[in-house]
């Protein structure tokens, strides 16, 4: 089996109904942090780990991300006429030339291991990334990704990404019980959201993974599972029983923009630091709430 990861998987289907009415006619991972989408950051986090075929698994509101990721011929007139090179630059660039977008529609919201499922055709037998987009991860020295692609090609087992969480939020994670072996931190099992007295560690999983295809037959012998839906944690508690699954807690910072508090501080933190606005956005903040 090959050990390089070329396609990352983007399960963008899901109903978004925290985010609600915002997400009733567009999809929550087409929200901006600062000037950028959600899905954005997440495909150049894919793009820096060397990932070449990004494969979106849309919903009803498919339009927006498809149209993010093609080319627009007449917003590019427009700028070229009106000589805004520098805007020109950003919608050319979305995605570099050796990038290919691949789009397939899950036609039911019937959870994020079926929207995964729904990848198969395009990803075929090899390893491949599975990224949430609203889980943002800055990109510190290496992306998220990155760190987990270079960790696949030494070991070949799939891996979650995985962070240590408060005792008070294991009940809003997958929470891994895992044994150290060498270097590496195997999984032994998996509980979905248990209460804090229940939960077999303190690693909680986010949105990141590198599975191997087996997964695909697993998901395919997986039946609904919680909220009735195809769950991927059922299906890598499956895959466990056939091959090792590793747990890496990336080196990052993450925020859950799927969660109100979780973008409002994404948000507050890439304004602070973004090369246009940074400086002007943190002096406004510091004086508005000197004034509270
Ligand atoms: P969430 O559990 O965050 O659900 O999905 P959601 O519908 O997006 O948001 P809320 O909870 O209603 O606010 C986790 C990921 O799985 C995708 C979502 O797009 C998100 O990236 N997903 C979920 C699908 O692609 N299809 C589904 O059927 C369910």
């Amino acid at each position: 089996m090959t050990r390089l990861v070329r396609k990352a998987v983007f399960p963008v289907a899901g109903l978004g109904t925290r985010f609600l009415p915002a997400t009733k006619a567009s999809p929550k991972e087409m929200l901006p942090i600062v000037d950028k989408p959600l899905i954005q950051y997440a495909v150049e986090e894919a793009v820096a780990a060397g990932i070449e075929v990004m494969v979106f698994v849309t919903g009803r509101n498919k339009s927006a991300i498809t149209n993010h990721f093609d080319t627009a011929y007449e917003l590019e007139m427009e700028l070229e006429s009106r000589n805004k090179v520098e805007m020109l630059e950003v919608v050319r660039n979305i995605t570099p030339s050796h990038v290919s977008c691949v789009f397939i529609r899950q036609n039911m919201p019937l959870g994020l291991g079926h929207a995964v499922l729904c990848a198969e055709p395009v990803v075929g037998d090899e390893p491949f990334a599975v990224v949430l987009a609203d889980d943002l991860i800055d990109d510190g020295e290496r992306g998220c990704l990155r760190q987990m692609v270079d960790v696949f090609s030494k070991t070949g087992c799939s891996i979650l990404a995985t962070q240590e969480v408060a005792p008070s939020e294991t009940t809003s994670y997958g929470i891994v019980d895992t044994e150290e072996v060498g270097d590496l931190v195997q999984v032994r099992g998996i509980v979905e959201k248990p209460k804090p007295e229940d939960a077999p560690s303190n690693r909680g999983v986010v949105g990141r993974y590198i599975l191997t295809s087996e997964i695909f037959h697993q998901l395919s012998q997986t039946g609904k599972g919680a909220g009735n839906e195809i769950q991927l944690t059922d299906a890598i508690a499956r895959l466990m029983a056939r091959e090792k699954v590793m747990a890496y807690n990336f080196k990052g910072h993450r925020y859950d923009c799927g969660s109100k508090m979780g973008y409002l501080q994404a948000t507050v933190d890439y304004a602070v630091n973004h090369h246009h606005l940074g400086e002007e956005f943190e002096a406004w903040l510091r004086n508005r709430f000197n004034q509270a």
